[in-house]
């Protein structure tokens, strides 16, 4: 393809086409190719010199110190980035439109700011009376944030220029930025992409720690995050159920520290605040008499997390039996409904299935499988589990309960918080919990069967 010819780029994956079409020939997403200019070459001169020039390799070994890095004292936010944002880097803050990314941008410049570091926020959806009226909401108006609004990424570097360098600058949102280098129209993969890297080039070269914010929408329909995640050192994203006021804010990627840690946050009237004992936010006012509830006792990266898993299993009125999840995989679901079935002689499978992580978390550990069949079987017996009572396990498809990792946290997490009893893997210790150990699905079955009958 020419260079500086239009090309026809996919809006979900990024690939470019030659020609429009329909659907995607690489994703197979329909209606999602659109005409953009194509990038010029970083540099912009159209002629490659011959030559490049000579650069000296080094050693593996370090000799700095390690990367200092900039706590904003929101604990939360300091533990998913890994202790705080290093200077040069890029973040990108990720999630669906309304979730309180801007809210959680605003309270850790504000914060930063106020342990005297500068702190530049660039919004480019709401207009300035928009934030102070948000900053006054959550009681940080007097935080020494300084405040622009600006859509063109050249009119932002120009700006920061113009004074001294910032240690934080914020960007709302990447989905708003464009460049006058490109035709193509804001919000496009495109402009997303050149804007970004402009705004990484600078960290690079200035040493602010730049934050980007950008939209996800689960269709997929906006460029957006996904297809900047590689030009960035840390990615993290802010996630939770509208009707909930809990936000987990997740690291996906980091180059400078651990993935996988969670930060929890509830929404209030003021802003986020953060939540230090997620485990019994998560279960709330339990009464745990009803049958189809199991307390899951998780690992959300190094925490344990506790949660409730709960199930309602009905006798199916269709031919083809209803199967509804929220906060689980449903690949996961059919699977150890199909185990429950073949391995348990359950005859479940024929039934409408229910299954809702309570508190609007969202589960991905394997060893949630047998906290989800002990909630099913409850269910399908009418037989609830006992109060006090914790469950975790993988499920193979064997019917086998495999051991978890970090068995031990997480049966302290559930004895800090007043469970007596756990039904694990075998080969599971502890010295505080009673433990039912099991080791398949129909253990399971007989354990639950037996306990209350
Ligand atoms: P916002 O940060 O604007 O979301 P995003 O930038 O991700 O689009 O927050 C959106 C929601 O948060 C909005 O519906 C109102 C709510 N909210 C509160 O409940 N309390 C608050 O103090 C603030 C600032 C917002
Ligand atoms: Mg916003």
């Amino acid at each position: 393809m020419a260079r500086g010819a239009p090309a026809y780029v996919c809006q979900s994956c990024g690939s470019a086409h030659a020609k429009w079409s329909g659907q995607c020939a690489d994703c197979g997403a329909w209606n999602t190719l659109t005409e953009e200019q194509a990038a010029p070459p970083a540099g912009a001169s159209a002629r490659r010199s011959t030559k490049g020039r000579a650069f000296a390799l080094e050693t593996l070994e370090h000799s700095g110190e390690a990367p200092k890095r900039r706590a904003t004292k929101i604990a939360e936010f300091d533990r998913v980035t890994g202790g705080g944002l290093v200077p040069g880097s890029a973040l990108l803050l990720g999630g669906d439109p309304g979730v309180g990314k801007s809210t959680l941008i605003l309270q850790a410049l504000a914060a930063y700011a106020n342990a005297k570091h500068s702190a530049v926020y660039i919004s480019g959806e709401e207009a300035l009376d928009q934030v102070r009226l948000r900053a006054a909401r959550m009681g940080l108006a007097k935080s020494p944030v300084q405040l622009g609004s600006a859509t063109c990424v050249e009119d932002v570097l120009s700006t920061i220029a113009a004074g001294p360098v910032p240690d934080v600058l914020a960007i709302d949102s990447i989905q708003t930025i464009w460049t006058s280098a490109l035709d193509a129209a804001p919000g496009t993969i495109a402009q997303v992409r050149t804007a970004t890297q402009d705004l990484v080039r600078y960290a690079k070269a200035s040493g602010t720690a730049v934050i980007l914010v950008g939209h996800v929408t689960k269709d997929g329909q906006i460029a957006g995050p996904k297809a900047v995640e590689h030009l960035v050192d840390a990615v993290l994203y802010f996630e939770g159920e509208r009707g909930h006021q809990f936000r987990i804010l997740r690291a996906v990627k980091n180059r400078f520290g651990a993935t996988d840690e969670i930060g929890v946050f509830e929404m209030t009237g003021s802003g986020l605040d953060e939540v230090a004992n997620p485990s019994a936010l998560f279960l709330g006012d339990r009464t745990g008499l009803a049958p189809g509830a199991a307390v899951f006792a998780g690992i959300e990266g190094t925490r344990p997390l506790l949660s409730e898993i709960q199930a309602l299993v009905a006798p199916s009125s269709y031919g083809s039996p209803r199967r509804a999840v929220v906060g689980w995989d449903s690949g996961r679901l059919a699977m150890v409904l199909a185990v429950l079935d073949a391995r348990g002689g359950l005859g479940i499978s024929s039934h409408d299935v229910y299954l809702n992580v309570a508190g609007g978390l969202k589960i991905a550990e394997p060893a949630a499988d047998l906290a989800a069949a002990a909630a099913l079987v409850s269910s399908f017996t009418g037989k609830p589990l006992p109060k006090d009572c914790v469950v975790f396990g993988e499920i193979a498809l064997s019917g086998d309960v495999r051991p978890a990792s970090q068995a031990e946290s997480r049966l302290k997490e559930a004895a800090k918080l007043g469970f007596t009893r756990a039904l694990v893997p075998a080969g599971t210790k502890s010295e505080g919990l009673r433990l039912e150990r099991i080791t398949d699905v129909g253990a399971l079955v007989r354990q639950l069967g037996e306990s209350h009958g």
